[in-house]
């Protein structure tokens, strides 16, 4: 094996991609920052920039929208710890987002849960979870806010099973909470870590490891204390589930760990564990079959585009997942859909606050490359001829349905060039009824919200005001069939025959009730929810 070989596989192996989801507020953006305080990557907490404004809803979009800017230098970032690479992954809080949510989730190889300790599970968790559990990767539980009053532990533990479905192994266990807070109990290693004092978790926290036995830790904490923990850690013992690495692998078993982001306490361990537990990228599923990372034919696909991220640009990015192979700047790759060779120049990568060109990337990291109108999310890149193909992305039915107009017809150029490009990077989809002009188009969203993005994005960036008409559909099917003709399909009143952006026949119904009517009158045709771009 030569040298090349060899450092290909160690950086292979070191890498850790994941995504963190969680409701909003539960302290997704603090435990990143200290996971990259950790890292090294930024010296003092405090130092990212705050991305809270994407949590608040529709009122605050002009908000999202000022800080836009940011967030995509945080939507990906890359740093080391203990000899591994980090990619973490940020994903939308909002409900309406959660198509966006699945689409990142698509390029990591694990999530982090992060949950409020006095909150338990919230509803935007429990949907996060669930484009989670579809994508069937390991899902880690950190149970932030410890430093706060929280609910019983076991209480946050038995949740997990009763509202997400998912058993549950804690790591680690909680000594005392609120301002009692005061350490955890490391299962595995059986030792008490006791945290210090810190600076209000702008640094680093000192800590003092021991094992629970040892006389030091009941002077420290109290008899009541270290008997409760000890109490406590003999039940888990009894009572909790085993600790089996395959089902966490297979996103059947969540590892737990408690902490509080905002002082530290528990970041440490909790990064530790979840390194050596989760793993480097693992192989992907192709039209060849699975894709091993150690090959060395570079290969990638495309999950997300963002256009105009940079007002005085307007330039439009292409976020690739690298799956197999080295990647290096200024190759030339094929681009399997379209059939064609691209030269990637001028590659991004995102360090902790700073974009740089990359000149070398591995599986598992993610590129931002120049896209000038070329890429559609689920485009797979390779090296070789092969015309590898990783498994689409698929479109998820929108529930929102509106007649989108431009306010002034001589705008119409851009506007249908904002509305294609809106369309591209997936926050819209975009729907036409066969035998009508142009002058009318369908826009489907899965999250209201998105409107607002459509309205505002085209105003600022296309300078295109629009007029919407919502129409009363809530419901879509793809109709899968070659060769569809709508005169003999059979339909009730109220629903409506349209074509999607690849000219698929699609259905749109305003009740479920329609659904099984369409259904029972065209028994040999085939009606999906979600669909897969060709
Ligand atoms: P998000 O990205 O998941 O939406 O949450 P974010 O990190 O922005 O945290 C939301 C709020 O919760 C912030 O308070 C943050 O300081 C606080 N927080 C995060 N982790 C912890 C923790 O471990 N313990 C406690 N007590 N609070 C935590 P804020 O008042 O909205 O902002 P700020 O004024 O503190 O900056």
């Amino acid at each position: 094996m030569t040298e090349e070989n060899l450092s290909f596989l160690e950086e292979v192996r070191r890498r850790r991609t994941f995504a963190i989801i969680s409701h909003p507020d539960a302290g997704k953006t603090t435990l990143t920052e200290k996971l990259l305080l950790y890292g090294g990557a930024i010296r003092l907490a405090g130092s990212v920039k705050s991305r809270r404004a994407q949590n608040h809803a529709v009122s605050d979009w002009m908000e999202i929208e000022k800080q836009r800017g940011i967030s995509v230098t945080s939507s990906v970032l890359q740093f080391d710890y203990n000899g591994c690479c980090i990619n973490i992954l940020d994903t939308p809080g909002h409900q309406d987002f959660s198509e966006d949510t699945y689409r990142t989730l698509m390029a990591a190889d694990s999530a982090v849960m992060v949950i409020d300790s006095a909150k338990g599970i919230e509803s935007q968790t429990k949907k996060l979870f669930q484009v989670c559990k579809m994508r069937g990767i390991p899902i880690f539980t950190f149970i932030n806010k410890m430093d706060r009053s929280g609910k019983d532990p076991f209480e946050l533990i038995e949740e997990l099973e009763q509202v997400l479905g998912i058993r549950s192994f804690p790591m680690n266990w909680p000594i005392g909470s609120g301002r009692d807070f005061k350490g955890v109990y490391d299962r595995q290693k059986m030792q008490i870590e006791l945290f210090g004092e810190g600076n209000h978790g702008q640094s680093k926290t000192n800590t003092v490891k021991g094992k629970i036995d040892d006389d030091k830790f009941k002077d420290l904490l109290g008899e009541n204390l270290h008997r409760q923990l000890t109490d406590d850690i003999e039940l888990l013992d009894v009572a909790g589930d085993n600790f089996v690495l395959e089902e966490v692998l297979d996103g059947n078993l969540t590892p737990v760990f408690f902490g509080s982001a905002l002082t530290n306490f528990g970041v440490e361990p909790f990064l530790e564990d979840f390194l050596n537990l989760t793993t480097p990228p693992t192989p992907r599923e192709s039209n060849f079959g699975e894709i091993n990372p150690e090959t060395d034919n570079f290969t990638g696909f495309i999950f997300k585009i963002q256009a105009n991220m940079n007002p005085t640009h307007r330039d439009r990015i292409a976020f690739l997942r690298i799956c197999s192979g080295i990647f290096k700047k200024g190759m030339t790759v094929n681009h399997v859909q379209e059939n064609k060779k691209v030269r990637l120049s001028q590659p991004q990568q995102f360090l902790a606050q700073d974009r740089v060109v990359v000149e070398t990337a591995y599986p598992g990291d993610i590129i931002g490359i120049h896209d000038p109108g070329i890429f559609r999310i689920g485009d797979s890149l390779c090296e070789d001829n092969s015309k590898t193909k990783y498994q689409g992305i698929p479109l998820f039915a929108p529930e929102h349905f509106s007649k989108v107009y431009t306010k002034n017809a001589l705008k119409r150029k851009q506007f249908i060039k904002g509305i294609n490009q809106l369309s591209e990077e997936g926050t819209i989809q975009v729907y036409k009824r066969p035998n009508i002009g142009v002058e009318e188009l369908i826009v489907g969203v899965v999250g209201a919200l998105q409107f607002e993005v459509l309205e505002y994005r085209l105003k600022n960036e296309y300078g295109v005001d629009i007029l919407m008409e919502q129409m009363p559909f809530r419901h879509i099917r793809w109709i899968e069939m070659d060769n569809f003709d709508p005169s003999n399909f059979n339909i009730t009143m109220d629903t409506m025959i349209v074509e999607d952006q690849d000219s698929k026949p699609v259905l749109l119904f305003a009740n479920e009730w329609s659904i099984e009517r369409v259904k029972e009158r065209n028994k040999n045709v085939e009606l999906n929810e979600i669909s897969f771009r060709k």
